[in-house]
């Protein structure tokens, strides 16, 4: 892999590989640590925090906690620390959530039960996202909220006092969910969130971390308001979504031998292992710990020919930030990969069935766009190709992945935005690069 760019927009090379081999360990889960640094901000006491992720999305994160109030320090060795503080303080100005969709749906929900004005926004590709999702249930409960065109951001939210809802989402989001759990923590009475699909539970974990307790049965959790949280101490586990790349790319080639140690293994994020395990992989998970709730484990990928798969309902919702790369690399597949139902990768960073289709079209690949989908027939040859990211992060990486194994080289555009969730990306994949 080369790298070159002017203004800030790199162009990765990528050349096809023989193999994949090696042992890694990766940056802290995004997702968690969004969460760990959320409610870090508002428990009782200092909230340490090790591999913390290093993404800009959780930068994102933390320079809202700082303009809100919370002393934040982070080190250069992704150790965090939060003092956290019983209210927050007005931000002085419009916070700013970058590219990063948890930072503003979640910290709405901190918001909402705060009795001050904020404005929150986010860059060319957060400003284009649904932001009607959050501002539905948490205007329910007593928050002001309004968004600029149709429900986009910037944000404007007075919060104050909060009632308890119960609330039935009509999308399964996991930081829709967390939005209204986290208000419902600052609010009076006992709030209750139902989810049409299982989405990720980071959110119940880290507070019952942190100290709250609420029950869960099947796709509803419940909690009561005004629980007091004490700050955590721990290692963030190494971010799954992140770890889809190197698995996917190893379960390309028939002498692959990777292990991924401390990774997170939550069993609502974890879907990919079984799906490639399903479609031929011989994936193996050693040193299963628990830390905080969460799964961590060592797994090791060995020699694969993929099959195929078809991915729909409740599965493309667990999967939702790991369906770029699996259609990447559906092609090198014996009978392809078929993702239904997941209309939401639409409305992510870009829309990623257009982008995903357009770039494997590049390569020379067939595949059928759906409005909710994809269809990628397997058994195909593909060939270098520039591939255009579009600043969405998991499709520069998907598509360095499929590089690997195309004919010729392939120009990653806008690689840069790979550190939005894993500056380092393009290293450490040529770091496990055979060829
Ligand atoms: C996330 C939930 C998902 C996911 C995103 C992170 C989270 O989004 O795509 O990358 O940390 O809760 P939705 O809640 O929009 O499904």
């Amino acid at each position: 892999m080369h790298e070159e760019g002017t203004l800030g927009v790199s162009l990765v090379i990528v050349r096809p590989a023989r193999n994949i081999l090696g042992a890694i360990r990766l940056p802290g889960d995004k997702s968690v640590s969004h969460r760990y640094a959320i409610l870090g901000a508002i428990a009782e006491g200092t909230t340490r925090l090790s591999n913390f992720s290093t993404g800009a999305d959780c930068a994102s994160t933390l320079a809202c906690l700082r303009q809100l109030g919370c002393l934040v320090r982070s080190g250069q060795d992704h150790n965090v620390e939060i003092e956290g503080r019983e209210r927050l303080e007005q931000p002085p100005e419009s916070l700013d959530c970058g590219n990063s969709g948890s930072t503003m749906r979640m910290l709405s929900g901190i918001l909402a039960g705060h009795d001050f004005l904020s404005r929150l926004h986010g860059d060319e590709s957060l400003s284009r996202r649904p932001m009607g999702r959050v501002m539905v249930p948490l205007r329910q409960m007593g928050a002001r909220m309004t968004a600029a065109a149709g429900d986009c951001p910037p944000l404007e939210i007075q919060g104050g006092h909060l009632r308890a809802i119960d609330y039935s989402m009509p999308v399964a989001s996991a930081q829709v969910k967390s939005a209204v759990l986290f208000a419902g923590l600052l609010a009076e009475g006992e709030t209750a969130v139902e989810e049409p699909y299982r989405t990720r539970d980071h959110s119940e974990q880290a507070l019952r971390a942190f100290g709250v307790e609420l029950s869960r049965s099947r796709n509803r959790v419940t909690l009561e308001g005004g629980q007091k949280m004490r700050a955590i101490q721990g290692a963030v586990p190494g971010d799954i979504s992140s770890a889809a790349f190197f698995l996917c790319a190893a379960a390309l080639f028939p002498d692959s031998n990777l292990v991924i140690e401390d990774l997170l293994l939550n069993p609502t994020r974890a879907l990919l292992l079984d799906v490639l395990k399903m479609m031929g992989a011989r994936i193996s998970v050693i040193n299963l710990d628990e830390h905080h709730g969460e799964l961590v484990g060592t797994v090791k990928i060995e020699r694969a020919a993929l099959t195929g798969a078809t991915i729909a309902g409740g599965q493309s919702v667990a999967l939702i930030d790991e369906l770029p790369v699996l259609a990447a690399i559906a092609p090198y597949t014996r009978d392809g990969i078929e993702i239904r139902d997941a209309d939401e990768l639409r409305v992510k960073e870009s829309d990623r069935i257009a982008l995903v289709a357009r770039n494997l079209e590049a390569m020379g690949a067939q595949c059928e766009e759906r409005e909710d989908g994809l269809r990628v027939p397997g058994n195909q040859k593909l060939h270098g190709a520039e591939i255009e990211s579009a600043g969405d992060h998991r499709i520069a990486m998907a598509f360095a992945v499929a590089a690997l194994r195309a004919e010729g080289e392939s120009v990653i555009r806008g690689a840069e935005s790979a550190s939005v969730s894993f500056p380092g990306f393009f290293e450490m994949l040529e770091g496990v690069v055979e060829r």
